[in-house]
Parts: structure tokens; sequence; C-alpha cells
């Protein structure tokens, strides 16, 4: 009912504060959200070698994301298919082979029961191929990262990712070689509902010069406040919702500041003209792909007089703990063709920032904990509703650019909220269908 609710509020801007922490809501979006769509699960370059693995998770469900002994890439449910105990114990390693700890079956790392403890005595009639682990329904990898879902019906990645995919493509087809992952993805743990994060990195450029003033007075950000601002939020269809700080009119070429040694390694003609055209005039940009995975590409200055600004990617997932809380993974990427010495600043650059520890991350973990607390107020929960209607008509200076040249439905400047009213009215249709 609070659902429905929300969605008849949600074309007036309006939201209600009790969907942010909710155990009824939090069971149902398990089954619709996180066992509906794509999740992603690692990074290729976390599993390069035959018999690598690292253990991950989908809602509230465990996997094993490993290359197997023939090179492929396969995605094994971590539940013993005996007696369902646990068979992976390490968060990472390399095997060929993985056992169950309690009754000691083993398996290949394609999933096949090759062990099982006194066959003759306990199991002579068992068929084993009948018991293998079970693998997610469906894997797909795109530039590297390696996504799942649990829904055999789910459409492809490609087509989830709707106009999403076109503004990936152009990040991730930069180098011929892609980007790899910058030493152990971060986990650390926000006492918030994951609703809160994906919102906020879906669009939420307003909450800049306040909560992250410091990190202005600083004086470590490249672009000024004022002109970040100018820039364009994108409605990229099924939920997802990106954000760009652009300068279209640059007579340099932009490419997010990277260093011109680096530019030269870009390969361009992998990049439509529309493409090269954003990227050429691109310095930031920040979205959130439907429903939980958030990543942002920004150039820091330590000292912007002396140093020239480094560009830093974080990839993350804010996977769901329960109603009320997020195990934040945290990828810090960069481009493979790069230098070391490069890799090392744009990861000191992305730690001071938004590691565990970093001025931006410590900033945002402190409203989103006080919203999931105050959405479990009784009184809060059955009569807030909240505002989220910057830029609708006659609410600020926002407006829809009518000739936007790239996917999706943008507007222009970044004072709006239509992105976080799309991924809600997309999250809303998910959780409201019929089936
Ligand atoms: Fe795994 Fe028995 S539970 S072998
Ligand atoms: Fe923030």
């Amino acid at each position: 009912a609070m659902l429905e609710d929300f969605q008849a509020s949600l074309e007036q801007g309006i939201s209600k504060i009790g969907v942010l922490n909710d155990e009824e809501i939090h069971q149902a979006e398990l089954e619709r959200v996180f066992g509906r769509n794509w999740n992603f699960l690692a990074h290729e370059s976390e599993i390069p070698n035959k018999n690598d693995y690292v253990l991950r998770s989908i809602g509230d469900d465990t996997f094993i994301v490993n290359r197997g002994s023939d090179g492929e890439i396969r995605v094994l449910l971590d539940v013993c298919p005996h007696r369902g105990a646990s068979i992976c114990r390490a968060a990472k390693g390399s095997s060929s082979h993985f056992q169950c700890p309690y009754h000691g079956w083993t398996f290949k790392n394609n999933g096949d029961l090759v062990g099982t403890p006194s066959f003759k005595d306990a199991y002579s009639g068992l068929d084993r191929k009948e018991w293998g682990l079970t693998q997610a329904p469906r894997v797909e990898i795109f530039h590297g990262f390696v996504f799942a879902t649990l829904d055999e019906n789910c459409p492809d990645l490609k087509e989830s990712l709707a106009g999403m995919g076109w503004y990936l493509d152009m990040i991730f087809s930069l180098q011929d070689e892609g980007m790899e992952v910058l030493g152990e993805p971060q986990r650390f743990i926000i006492k918030a509902n994951w609703k809160i994060a994906a919102e906020n990195f879906s669009g939420d450029d307003y909450h800049l010069m306040t909560l992250h003033k410091s990190t202005y007075d600083i004086g470590v950000m490249q672009i000024p406040l004022r002109e970040n601002m100018k820039g364009y939020h994108i409605q990229a269809g099924n939920g997802h919702g990106i954000s760009f700080s652009i300068d279209l009119e640059s007579k340099d070429p932009l490419f997010f500041y990277y260093p011109e040694e680096i530019v030269k390694t870009f390969n361009l003609e992998n990049l439509s003209e529309k493409q090269l055209e954003l990227a050429r005039g691109s310095r930031v940009c920040v979205g959130n792909i439907f429903p939980n995975i958030s990543f942002l590409m920004l150039p820091l200055s330590p000292d912007p007089k002396n140093v020239p600004p480094t560009p830093l990617f974080t990839w993350r997932v804010w996977q769901p703990k329960g109603k009320d809380e997020i195990e934040v993974w945290n990828w810090f990427m960069m481009y493979k063709n790069t230098s070391e010495e490069f890799k090392r600043a744009s990861y000191r650059a992305a730690m001071a920032s938004f590691g565990i520890a970093g001025t931006f991350e410590l900033d945002d973990a402190i409203p989103w904990e006080t919203i999931t607390r105050n959405a479990k107020g009784t009184f809060a929960k059955k009569n807030m509703k909240l505002n989220l209607q910057m830029g609708m008509e006659g609410m600020g200076t926002a407006k829809q650019v009518m000739e936007w040249p790239f996917p999706g439905i943008a507007y222009y400047p970044r004072y709006e909220e239509g992105n976080q009213r799309h991924l809600y009215r997309h999250y809303l249709k998910e959780m409201l269908s019929e089936e």
C-alpha cells in the first residue's frame, strides 16, 4: 500500500520516507529487483588466470565467480547440494576444485560433482551428473565487467542497459585494453538503505555545495562548483541515470582531464562520432545503473596550482544487507595501458576522496544513515512525504534539452531531480508488476 501511495504521488515529485526502511519492501526487492535484474559481480582483471576465483553476492545469495580450468568464467552458487553448507571459505583464491567442509563432496571448478567420500558404502546409486553446483542462470561480460542475472527471462544485458550502454561504451572503449581493478575492492558497512545511495549517484549534485563544501574549500576539486553545476542530467532508460559536467564548446579536448600522454593511448576510432564529441567535452561523469551499481569519473587536484589533476574512477555496488544496511563494494579502476606511476596517483586520489576514510565518502554516510533511521520512526513512516520536485515545471531553471544529440532524455543545468524520479518510476514498475 505504501508503494502504491508512492506511485500515485511520484508524478507530483513526492516520495515517501517509509519505503527507505521497511522489512516487507526489502523482502519484495530481493525477489523483484535483485532477483530479476542484471547484477555486477566482478571484473575480469580480478580473476586473470585459470582457476582464479572471488566470492561475491547477489541479494542475499553467495556465489563463487571463477575462471574455470578451461578459461571460462562461471558464477556458481556457494551452496553444497548435499546438505546445504558453504563450500568456499576464502574471499578470493585459486583452485581447480572446491571441497565441502561438512562431508567432503568435491566439485570441479566448472561445478561438476567429482568426489563423494565412501562412495560405495554411502552413495553407490547416485548419479553424480545430477548433483553438481547450481549456476547463475545467465552470465554476460561487458568490457570485462562480469554480470549475472537470476532470471532466465531477463532481457539481454545490452537491452537492459538501454541508453546507459552507450555512455558506458564511450568510457570503457577509450582504450583498446579497457580498464583494470587497482588493488582490492574495499568493503564497508553503512547503516543505510540502498536506494538512498542509488538516488545520490543517479543525479544528486545538489548536495555538493553543502555536504561536500569542505572538499571544495580545501581546493582539490578541479572544477569550480558553479561551473560544475553547468551540465546535464540524463534519464538513460530502465531507471538508469547519468550526469555530466561537460563543456562541448571547449576548444581543447577535455577527456576528463586525462594527461596528454594518456590521451595519446586512446583509440578514438573505437568511438562513434557522437561518443567522441561527448568524450572530448567531458569533465566529470557520475551515474547509477539500476538498481544498485554506481560509478564516477572525477579529476582531482591535490594542489591545483602545482599539480595537474588526476582522474579517478570508482565503480561500486550498494549490496543490500537488510532493510537498513548496505555493504559498499568499492572498486577503483584505471585504464590498463597507463604507467604504474599514473595508476598509483589515480589510486591515491581515489583513496583520499572515495576510499573508506575519504573526504566524500565520510560526508555521505552521515545523512544516509540519519535518513534510514528517520524512515523507521512510527510517526514519520505514516505521515512524511519527501520533496523530489527539483527541476519540475515551475521549479528552478532546469529545462529539457530538446535537441539532445546523445541517448536518453537530458535536462540542463544539473539543478534537477528527474533522474531520481526516473529511478523510482522504474523501481515502482518492477515492484508493483503483476507476476
Ligand atoms: Fe556438503 Fe555434506 S553438506 S558434503
Ligand atoms: Fe556525495
